[in-house]
């Protein structure tokens, strides 16, 4: 005989089944909306996720921590010839004191399907001159500038949002407080001159003069690590040119810690010269220790298999 203590716990029991199962349901379903309407981690079909996954690397260590901070003796001399220096401090004491100083952990690692961090990548180029994208840009959670790049009188253009900037010490601006300062070291001086700015301020020297300080904060500071810059200079530009440009590792940078990428303000002028948004001067877009050539078309197959969304300008 059922009595009436075990009808209630059978009922109980089909009742809270059939919630769980209707929150599955729904889960599921809001999932393949998701991917169906490609907000963010967009499905590639076959072809295009080979050519991707043959260039891109989760695994790579995109900055510098106390855990990952020792290169291997290829990686060591690759960077060290980018730009040969007269005097060489000790690499390893030299990120010692550094990761004393800045915050030493794995940024950006809460990637997940869920995750739809949205970025976008700002170069220099004059092709954003009329564009009228500056709200577009705004509108993105991340926006990652580089080198000088202003946005004080072109916020039409480019917006008024920096949330990351990156930067050499040869490039170097100052930042608010909003602007996470990103340190792309082509050298051990590099290095010792991002703990100068905010400790002695004594570097004012590397090749040519740089900023013995410049305005940011020491708590949002970050460091490319040499072996990312290493791997999208083999794995993604396939050894062209002597190494990538600043605006190619923030875009390979940005598909490592964002979900949804757009790229403004990169490209020469029809005629081929480099110029920039921000002040009249042209030269060769293959000039120098970068292949723009190669590295555009690189990026415009990122355009093609919807790794990233090109916006080339009105010009
Ligand atoms: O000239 P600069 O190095 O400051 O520009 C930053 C980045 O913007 C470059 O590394 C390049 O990727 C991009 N750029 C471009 N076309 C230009 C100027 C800059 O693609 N005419």
């Amino acid at each position: 005989m059922i009595n009436k203590r075990t009808l209630h716990r059978v009922a109980v029991f089909v009742s809270v089944a059939s919630t769980i199962c209707i929150l599955l349901f729904c889960q599921t379903s809001t999932r393949s909306f998701l991917t169906d309407s490609c907000v963010c981690n967009c499905a590639m079909d076959s072809e295009d996720l080979l050519w991707f996954s043959q260039r891109y690397k989760p695994s790579a260590n995109v900055t510098l921590n106390t855990k990952n901070s020792r290169l291997d003796w290829q990686t060591y001399w690759w960077w060290r010839s980018l730009q040969n220096e007269s005097t060489v401090a000790n690499y390893n004491k030299v990120v010692e004191v550094l990761l004393s100083l800045f915050p030493d952990k794995e940024h950006y690692s809460d990637s997940s399907p869920s995750r739809c961090r949205t970025c976008a990548v700002v170069g220099n180029s004059g092709n954003l001159n009329g564009s009228h994208y500056g709200p577009l840009i705004d509108s993105q959670d991340f926006v990652i500038r580089m080198n000088e790049g202003p946005t004080d009188g072109f916020e039409q253009d480019v917006g008024s949002k920096t949330t990351h900037r990156v930067i050499y010490p040869e490039s170097a601006v100052d930042m608010d407080e909003t602007t996470h300062l990103i340190l792309l070291p082509f050298k051990i001086l590099d290095l010792q001159w991002l703990i100068s700015i905010f400790t002695t301020r004594h570097i004012d020297l590397t090749y040519m003069y740089v900023k013995p300080s410049i305005k940011a904060d020491r708590n949002k500071v970050m460091i490319l690590h040499p072996a990312f810059m290493k791997y999208i200079y083999e794995s993604w530009l396939q050894s062209h040119g002597q190494y990538p440009s600043t605006g190619f590792i923030s875009l390979i940078f940005a598909l490592h810690i964002c979900d949804e990428v757009s790229v403004f303000g990169f490209g020469p002028s029809k005629e081929g010269a480099w110029h920039h948004y921000f002040e009249d001067f042209g030269m060769d877009s293959n000039g120098g220790p970068h292949d723009g050539d190669f590295e555009g078309k690189v990026i415009s197959k990122l355009h093609q298999k919807h790794r990233i969304t090109m916006y080339k300008g009105w010009w």
